[in-house]
C-alpha cells in the first residue's frame, strides 16, 4: 500500500481562484486587456509559490496580443520539487468577462514533464466531444448527422432530446444548419469551448455533445479534464487561414491526422483546476460579499480520480494583510 501523495491540483486551486478573484471586478467593464493582464500577473505570483519545476507548454496571449504566461516560461520554486508540463488559461472566455456574460472561468491542467502535446503554430482544432458511453460509436471525420443519431442511441436518447454545444461563430453556419436539420437541440455560446467541453462529458449537465472549432490550447486543456473525468474528444487542426496553414505545413504538422484525448496529454498522473469568474451554467462566478468573496472551483487529480468542488469564502481583512495582489 502506498502512502498518500501530495495533491498538487489542491494546491492549483489557489492558483485558479487568485485569477479570478483578480479579473472578476472587471465583469462588464469592456476591457479584456485590463482584466487579462490581472488573472495572469496573479496567477504567476501564485504558480511561483509552489514547490514544482514547471514549464509553460500551453501559454495565453498570442492569439489576441494580450499580456501572457508565454510558451517557455518557467514557473514554480523548483527546490527539487517534480518537473512538469503546465497548461494556463488564466481568463478562458476574456469577451464573456468583459460583455458580463456567463462561463469566463480560470483553468490550469499540469502533467509530468514531455507528456503534454505542443500546438506549435496550431492555433484552431475541430472538436468533437462524447460522454464514454459514445466514444465508440463516432468518427470526426463522419457526416453530423450520422454521429447525432449514433449518440443519441448509446445515451439511449431521441436524437431530438440531444443538446449539442456550439461556439456562435460564421464558420459554423453549416455546422449549426445540419445540426437543427436532423432536429437535436442547441446551445449556442460566443465563446468558451472548455466549459462547452467540461459540460459535454459532465454528467449533471444537461449538454450531451460539443462540436465545432475552437482553440489549440484550450483542445489540450479540455484533453486533461476529460482524461481524469471519462468521455473523449477526436480532434483535428483546423487552420482558419492561409499563414496558419503554411506554418503547420513548415512545422510538418498533418492536418489530415484524428488527435484523441491520448494524443493531448500521455500520462495519467495529471491535475486540473478551474475556478469560475462571470457565473453562468457550469461554475458559478466570484461573488463579492462586500468585506470579501465567495468563489466555486472544480478540481481534480487524474491518478486517483477524485474530482472535488470546492466552495471558498474569502475575507479581506485576514487576507489582504499578507496578500501580494489586491482583490478588495
Ligand atoms: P479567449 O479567452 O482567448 O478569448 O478564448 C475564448 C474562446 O472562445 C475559446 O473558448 C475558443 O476555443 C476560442 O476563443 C475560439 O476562438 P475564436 O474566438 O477566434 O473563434
Amino acid at each position: 500500500m502506498e502512502v498518500p501523495q501530495k495533491n498538487l491540483a489542491l494546491d492549483l486551486v489557489r492558483v485558479t481562484e487568485s485569477a479570478a478573484l483578480a479579473c472578476a471586478r472587471w465583469l462588464g467593464r469592456g476591457d479584456k486587456n485590463e482584466a487579462d493582464r490581472a488573472a495572469v500577473d496573479a496567477m504567476r505570483l501564485c504558480f511561483n509559490s509552489l514547490d514544482i519545476d514547471g514549464t509553460v507548454m500551453i501559454g495565453e496571449g498570442e492569439k489576441d496580443d494580450a499580456p501572457m504566461l508565454y510558451n517557455g516560461e518557467k514557473l514554480g520554486r523548483a527546490d527539487g520539487g517534480p518537473a512538469v508540463d503546465i497548461a494556463v488559461d488564466p481568463l478562458e472566455g476574456t469577451n464573456l468577462l468583459a460583455y458580463g456574460r456567463p462561463n469566463a472561468i480560470s483553468v490550469v491542467g499540469v502533467s509530468p514533464k514531455g507528456t503534454m502535446f505542443d500546438p506549435g503554430p496550431s492555433f484552431y482544432m475541430q472538436k468533437l466531444v462524447v460522454p464514454s458511453a459514445a466514444k465508440n460509436v463516432v468518427d470526426i471525420e463522419a457526416p453530423v448527422q450520422h454521429n447525432l443519431k449514433y449518440i443519441a442511441k448509446a445515451l439511449e436518447k431521441d436524437v431530438d432530446d440531444l443538446v449539442v454545444f456550439v461556439l456562435d461563430k460564421p464558420r459554423h453556419k453549416k455546422l449549426i444548419s445540419e445540426i437543427r436539420e436532423v432536429g437535436a437541440r442547441i446551445q449556442l455560446h460566443t465563446d468558451g469551448d472548455i466549459t462547452g467541453s467540461l459540460m459535454a462529458i459532465d454528467p449533471r449537465s444537461e449538454v450531451d455533445v460539443m462540436m465545432g472549432t475552437g482553440g489549440t490550447p484550450e483542445g489540450v486543456l479540455s484533453a486533461i479534464a476529460i482524461r481524469i473525468m471519462g468521455g473523449e474528444m477526436f480532434c483535428k487542426l483546423d487552420p482558419q487561414r492561409q499563414d496558419e496553414k503554411n506554418m503547420l505545413a513548415e512545422a510538418g504538422m498533418d492536418i489530415r491526422r484524428v488527435y484523441t484525448v491520448g494524443d493531448l496529454v500521455d500520462s495519467d498522473d495529471l491535475f486540473f483546476a478551474a475556478t469560475g469568474i462571470s457565473g453562468g451554467t457550469f461554475l458559478k462566478g466570484v461573488k463579492y460579499t462586500g468585506h470579501g468573496a465567495e468563489t466555486s472551483s472544480l478540481v481534480m487529480r487524474g491518478k486517483t480520480g477524485t474530482i472535488r468542488y470546492v466552495e471558498a469564502i474569502h475575507d479581506w481583512e485576514s487576507l489582504m494583510k499578507f496578500s501580494a495582489v489586491r482583490y478588495d
